[in-house]
């Protein structure tokens, strides 16, 4: 790859198909959260360097350079991508473990991941993405129909934790749906963003139809103007709550579509029949992959009463064999957290914790020895957690967990429910009724039975409550990047109304 990972790498925007400077010319600087070191200089992006990255996807849109181009050969094109990303795989897992603190194996795994969404929705660009429908029983005299087309230019804004993922989560479906993108990365992993912009490079791509512009807080300077820009027709953004709230805000005096893929605080409820070996080895992947910096986190574990302590038995010597280290390092199974505001507010949610009461029964501390250049917290384990807590109501995005105990099926979905969130959600049982029941009335946009995190492009994925807005994957995703036009077209003569 041209651009190997390097401390002196000045990376620049990619704007109308050419690689450009911030217009104020300077650069910010992020670092390796595994040692601290620098990764490499980025352009700092500014709100004239949206405007000009979203006129060039505006005149792209307007020019229909994208979605004129026959179905057979835009599907071919998409699925170029998906090949270039495995042709790829070595340099981008180094990239995303670099930039995102992953062990690698995980890191190879957002490459796959992104890779399988081109496919995915490459093939939807030849059907039911794109199909509209007739509309029958009308009046005989006319014919009614609907027509799919892209909404314009779509705003993605995309968090640190998947990076590579989520970009292709979103600009996949808005390219299949037509639109043209311009993509703005979180600042804490701007490098999988510009690689991911070579590949539309290498394929020519109409210019415009892809964008990158990278930026730094405080706030985003780039995220807001694509917000606030009137040719923006649709921004999808998936982090935090409270910004996707601010982002809504913004989108509103233009009348954007939104799709908002934000915060959760996932139960995980294990009945008195279940398989423990499977709900420990499901929950211990459920909140601590990632080092817990996961939107579907299982951060809050529900425990029948009767197999709660035999379950925490296992779960905590499980724990304690779980390898915390360098990303780089063969056998690493929990890299760092993504920078060091991120492990402070983590380590601050478990002074709350402790504060609250909770009692805290494993972790909870910083690795530091020969880590302590880095942002590492290992595994941490709070037991009897009430729902009044903040640490059972907030999204910590660390590898925090919370124990509640429960003595009726009833409880466990009271409190189940008992946040604002409604992300997903999960149940380990051999009891039908019991699936049952939980499937009916948990609110949650994403259930697992006797499973945790499996998904694939197919599946569909969005937020009840303050987990968001939309959905992302599936055939569903499409649609936040369309619009829909309805014909209603007269067939033969018409009969005067005023002769
Ligand atoms: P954030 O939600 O503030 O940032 C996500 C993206 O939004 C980044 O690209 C950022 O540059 C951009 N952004 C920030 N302010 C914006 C604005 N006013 N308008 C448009 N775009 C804007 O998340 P942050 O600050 O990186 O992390 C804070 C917390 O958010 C984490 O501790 C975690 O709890 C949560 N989070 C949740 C995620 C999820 O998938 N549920 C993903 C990332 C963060
Ligand atoms: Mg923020």
């Amino acid at each position: 790859m041209t651009s190997m990972l390097s401390a002196v790498n000045d990376y620049k925007l990619f704007i109308g198909g050419e690689w450009q400077d911030a217009s104020s010319g300077e650069r910010f600087e992020r670092e390796n959260p595994a040692t601290g070191e620098p990764i490499g200089r980025f352009a700092r992006g500014e709100e004239d360097d949206a405007d000009r990255a979203i006129a060039a996807a505006h005149a792209a849109y307007l020019a229909r350079s994208w979605w004129d181009i026959p179905g057979a050969q835009r599907q071919q094109m998409m699925r170029g991508v998906a090949d270039w990303l495995r042709e790829h795989i070595d340099d981008l897992t180094t990239i995303v473990s670099a930039e995102a603190g992953k062990p690698l194996a995980w890191a190879q795994f957002d490459v796959l991941f992104a890779a399988d969404y081109f496919d995915y929705f490459s093939g939807l660009v030849r059907d039911v993405g794109v199909a509209g429908r007739t509309i029958p029983s009308l009046r005989p005299d006319l014919f009614a129909y609907t027509l799919k087309e892209p909404a314009g230019v779509a705003g993605i804004i995309t968090p640190w934790n998947f990076p590579l993922l989520i970009a292709a989560q979103k600009a996949a479906p808005a390219l299949a749906a037509g639109c043209s993108v311009v993509l703005k990365p979180a600042p804490q992993t701007p490098l999988t963003a510009i690689e991911l912009a070579r590949a539309f490079e290498k394929l020519e791509f109409p210019p415009g139809v892809f964008n990158v512009v990278t930026d730094t807080g405080p706030g985003s300077p780039v995220g807001a103007r694509l917000c606030s820009h009137p040719n923006v027709a649709v921004v999808s953004f998936t982090g935090s709550t409270g910004t996707g709230s601010r982002v809504m805000e913004a989108c509103a005096p233009t009348m954007k579509k939104v799709a908002l893929e934000l915060g959760g605080k996932s139960p995980m409820i294990v009945h008195s029949d279940a398989d423990l070996e499977a709900a420990v080895d499901a929950a211990i992947f459920g909140i601590f992959f990632n080092t817990g910096q996961v939107c579907n986190a299982s951060s809050r574990l529900l425990l029948h009463e009767d197999i709660a302590d035999a379950y925490l038995e296992r779960f905590v010597e499980v724990t304690s064999r779980l390898r915390v280290g360098r990303p780089t390092d063969a056998g690493t199974q929990i890299g760092p957290l993504i920078s060091r505001d991120q492990m402070d507010r983590v380590l601050s949610y478990i002074e709350i914790g402790k504060q609250e009461g909770a009692d805290l029964i494993y972790g909870g501390e910083r690795v530091a020895g020969d880590l302590e250049s880095g942002y590492f917290v290992g595994p941490t384990i709070f037991d009897n957690v009430r729902e009044d807590m903040r640490l059972a109501q907030d999204e910590i995005f660390g590898p925090v967990l919370t124990v509640g105990r429960y003595a009726t099926l009833d409880e466990a979905i009271t409190r189940a429910n008992a946040t604002v969130f409604g992300l997903a959600a999960g149940v380990f049982t051999r009891d039908l009724e019991v699936v049952d029941r939980i499937n009916r009335e948990v609110r949650a946009g994403m259930i697992w039975v006797n499973e945790w995190l499996a998904m694939f492009p197919e599946t569909p994925h969005g937020g009840y409550g303050m987990s968001g807005v939309g959905r992302e994957m599936g055939p569903e995703a499409m649609q936040e990047f369309q619009e829909n036009k309805t014909v209603i077209q007269k067939t033969g003569p018409r009969e005067l109304m005023f002769p």
